[in-house]
């Protein structure tokens, strides 16, 4: 491995080789838990980012012609590498990243997931052939790669979503520059490291580390990049959308969310509250999929309410590289201060604080997980994405206000139910405004063979993983083979 214990420089990866920022500027990756420094990269600008994209339109040249099934048997060996190194991935991401060791483990495992199952697209990657109207005449589509990728990353799954889009991204026949988040360089770092030693060519794959105004601004922006695809903030990607829309790019975008799980009256309510700790405090609240709201039948909402109180207050915070944590840190000072605004903000609309609330003191970005009590569904606190340990609990008397409660928000990613009655259950899965709906689970644990993505305000319509992910990474090519020897001309010769 490059670095951990000795080198704490680390460098841009173009055309193959590692190489510094332009400018030579870096910037430090830090330890959420501690404070402390992990390593430094590049802080790169447009010119690296010329460079890095440069190096992968050249080598699409290539790529594109490498059989899809042996593009696959490289993204296959990705997966093998991913295991043979979860631990240390693992145990890097607890410190980059900060989440606790079984989720980190998690994240690795989704990758490699990712990366079998998009290996094995290699030789699917279907298309269609149906009758043509003419005889003598033959029709199929075929799924073609479009040119270089340009992937932004986020840091909450540092090593997962560099998988959903790179493993597809290549596989189909593109060629890729990553710039991950800033927070969680070290990661991606690794990520590429193990994929240029599955063996692709040089150039396939570049990163450019930096920070978004800056790299990811000129890679969306650049002329050479047909496609766009990125995960982070609703904010960040609306102005993704205006800077690639003068090149009319595709544009990827896997948003924000402002998740709900509807507990009814005759959900089994320990299941619920296991459901609700884990959606809403795992990962310290840090995933897109994340419950920020519980919306709980009238007649339950005492019980489930004290009972998850009463489990957020046993969970124990701590560094994630720690065996007994059960909540790491928040990422970076600037979530942390925007999880304790939001607690004002609950406090403020009249909201009641039933725990947490406040951050812990010392190095770390640590905050308690928190619940409010008596939200109404118009608050801020139940509208606006915290991306942190806060949930909001709000109380109502149906199923139907249940779900226009759930629906009342701009997001539509991720949702859930906790019934025992499967007309409800049905009912749900039909009316709620979201892109997954899990019935009698929390609202995270998406798989990757499966879409993933959300309605409404969570992106623009496209979805990752699963065979959606290569719509993303393709065009259609309709390709008409005419073997009559004579001129055939459709909705004419035919009638
Ligand atoms: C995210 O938070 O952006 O379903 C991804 C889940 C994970 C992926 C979350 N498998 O929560």
């Amino acid at each position: 491995m490059r670095g951990v214990a000795v080198a704490q420089r680390l460098e841009n990866f173009i055309g193959g080789e590692w190489v510094g920022a332009s400018g030579g500027e870096t910037f430090e990756s830090i330890v959420p838990a501690t404070g402390e420094t992990l390593a430094s990269f590049p802080r790169s600008g447009a010119a690296d980012v010329d460079r890095a994209v440069a190096a992968a339109k050249e080598a699409f040249e290539s790529w594109r012609l490498v059989p899809a099934p042996r593009r696959g048997e490289i993204v296959f060996r990705l997966g093998e590498l991913l295991r043979e190194h979860k631990e240390e991935l693992t145990d890097l991401m607890t410190r980059e990243m900060g989440k606790v060791r079984a989720e980190a483990g998690g994240d690795v495992q989704e990758a490699i997931d990712m990366s079998y199952y998009m290996a094995g697209e290699g030789r699917r990657l279907f298309g269609q052939t149906t009758p043509s109207e003419l005889p003598d005449k033959f029709m199929m589509s075929v799924r073609m790669p479009i040119g270089v990728v340009g992937a932004i990353t986020p840091w909450n799954f540092p090593i997962a979503i560099p998988s959903w889009k790179l493993c597809p991204a290549l596989v189909c026949g593109n060629t890729v520059v990553l710039k991950p988040a800033e927070d969680t360089p070290f990661l991606a770092e690794r990520f590429v490291e193990l994929l240029a030693e599955a063996g692709v060519p040089a150039g396939v794959v570049n990163v450019v580390h930096g920070y978004g105004e800056e790299a990811g601004d000129a890679l969306v922006r650049h002329p050479d990049v047909p496609v766009i695809t990125f995960t982070g903030s609703r904010e960040t990607g609306v102005a993704v959308t205006k800077a690639a829309a003068d090149e009319l790019k595709h544009v990827h975008l896997e948003l924000g969310g402002k998740n709900a799980i509807i507990v009814m009256d005759d959900a089994d309510l320990d299941l619920a509250v296991d459901g609700i700790v884990w959606s809403a405090f795992g990962t310290t609240g840090q995933r897109c999929t994340a419950a920020s709201r519980v919306i709980v039948h009238q007649s339950v909402y005492g019980e489930l309410s004290s009972k998850l109180v009463a489990r957020a207050e046993q969970l124990r915070l701590g560094p994630g590289w720690e065996a007994d944590t059960d909540v790491g840190p928040l990422i970076n000072r600037a979530a942390l201060e925007k999880v304790a605004s939001y607690t004002d903000i609950g406090k403020g609309e009249g909201a009641k604080l039933l725990t947490g609330g406040e951050a812990v003191s010392g190095d770390g970005f640590f905050y308690r997980p928190t619940v409010f009590g008596d939200v109404e569904a118009g608050m801020r606190i139940a509208q606006e994405e915290i991306f942190g340990p806060t949930t909001a609990l709000i109380p109502v008397t149906s199923f139907e206000e249940a779900v226009a409660a759930a629906n009342s928000v701009e997001y539509g990613l991720s949702s859930s139910i906790f019934t025992r009655d499967v007309n409800t259950a049905f009912r749900a899965m039909r009316d709620l405004q979201a892109g997954i709906t899990y019935i009698n689970a929390g609202t995270t644990g998406a798989e990757v063979h499966l879409p993933f993505g959300g309605t409404k305000d969570t992106g623009n319509g496209h979805r990752e993983a699963g065979q959606a992910a290569l719509d993303v990474f393709t065009e259609w090519k309709s390709i008409y083979v005419d073997y009559s020897g004579r001129l055939q001309r459709a909705q004419i010769d035919n009638q």
